[in-house]
């Protein structure tokens, strides 16, 4: 299957629906709550310290991992995305990748990471059968990008990471840059003019009040309609279908064929109506969005093999109404959600 454009899954005959209707296409699986990076809309360091209590112990094993993995998919599930806080920061992910390689019925297993240690992965990772990476870059200025991810990030290693996964052989690259109004929307032209033409696809998304730590106001999002408006500006733009239903980004290409960028507009067009997506912490907790105020441990089940796991996600997943984004309030988003970094976005 190409990675670039999968092909859509149709969901198995047991595959469940929530309250609104949505299927569960897609997991996205943390596999480990630490990161080396701070950055200041995830886990500002004066908030989340290097002793905040990470814990290797809490976190399921790969053994865990294959048995829950597997149980998803029983119910229709065809996607998966390994997360974390920090995914390269979890020992031994190659190994973990290969095991779910494995599995019958899983079309595409994809990654999201800082970059930052990808040099030394990205060709262990492609041997294992990962199929796509996404990779954080908010900036390419060196002195605000470090800013941007609390004072721990080389936008040279990241640079190294992106090149490396390109040596390796993957051949669907994507890059998400959150943007801030007044912290880094000046890097946005920059951006698009270093990776326009080189296949790898950026994508700019609308700063969110997730988790509880970031101070969100309304005022520091950019709208994407104001960001193409400047892109589009510079670099003629021509908006393209997506690529399949519930697609996240609305996807652009430049007219004089320099490949294509994407916008994730959840402030200014949430997508809710057609979220099919499920997350599952590091420590084995499903989360039915993004911004859920608690999760239901699936720890407990994994004894008892994939199919208890499937039945009883069916039974939380059938239960489900959430639909935060088009709801949001400013007042509403300070009420208690989990952290961004437990779910891994
Ligand atoms: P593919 O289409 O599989 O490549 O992934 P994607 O487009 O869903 O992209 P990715 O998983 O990299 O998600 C990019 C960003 O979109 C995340 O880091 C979040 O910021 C945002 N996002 C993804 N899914 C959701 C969602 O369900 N709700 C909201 N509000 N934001 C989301
Ligand atoms: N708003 C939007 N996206 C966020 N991410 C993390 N925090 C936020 C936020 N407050 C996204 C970043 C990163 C991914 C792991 O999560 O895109 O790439
Ligand atoms: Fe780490 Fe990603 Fe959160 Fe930044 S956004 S602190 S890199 S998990
Ligand atoms: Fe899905 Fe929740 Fe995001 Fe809406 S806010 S798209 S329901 S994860």
């Amino acid at each position: 299957m190409s990675a670039l454009h999968p092909t859509p899954v149709p969901p198995a005959a047991s595959s469940p629906r929530d309250m609104l209707g949505r299927p569960l296409h897609d997991l996205r699986l943390s596999v480990i709550e630490a990161c080396n990076f701070r950055c200041p809309y995830c886990m500002p360091a004066e908030r989340v310290p290097d002793d905040y209590g990470f814990d290797a112990a809490s976190r399921l094993s790969f053994g865990e991992i294959e048995t829950l993995v597997r149980g998803f998919v029983r119910i229709g599930v065809s996607k998966l995305r390994l997360t974390g806080g920090e995914p390269l920061l979890r020992k031994h992910l190659p190994q973990l990748v290969r095991r779910l390689t494995a599995i019958e019925g899983l079309a595409d297993i994809a990654l999201t990471t800082n970059g930052s240690l990808l040099a030394s992965q990205a060709q262990a990772l492609r041997e294992a059968g990962l199929g796509r990476i996404t990779i954080s870059l908010d900036a390419l200025d060196p002195v605000l990008f470090r800013a941007m991810t609390g004072g721990r990030g080389e936008i040279a290693d990241v640079l190294g990471g992106i090149e490396a996964a390109r040596r390796a052989g993957f051949d669907s690259i994507k890059l998400n840059c959150v943007v801030q109004r007044g912290v880094n929307e000046d890097q946005a032209l920059p951006l698009v003019e270093h990776f326009r033409g080189s296949g790898i696809v950026l994508r700019f998304i609308e700063y969110m009040d997730v988790g509880t730590c970031n101070g969100w106001r309304r005022e520091g999002v950019v709208p994407s309609a104001e960001l193409h408006a400047r892109i589009h500006a510079r670099w003629p733009l021509r908006s393209l279908q997506p690529q399949y239903r519930g697609e996240v980004a609305s996807r652009y290409a430049f007219v004089d064929g320099g490949g294509e960028i994407g916008f994730i507009s959840s402030v200014t067009a949430p997508f809710c109506g057609d979220c099919h997506r499920a997350r599952v912490s590091a420590d084995g907790a499903l989360y039915t969005c993004l911004f859920s105020g608690e999760g239901t441990p699936l720890r407990p089940l994994l004894a008892q093999g994939d199919a208890a796991v499937a039945d009883h996600v069916a039974a939380l997943w059938s239960a489900r109404v959430d639909r935060y984004s088009e709801l949001r309030t400013e007042a509403g988003s300070s009420r208690k959600k989990v952290e961004m970094f437990l779910v891994g976005g």
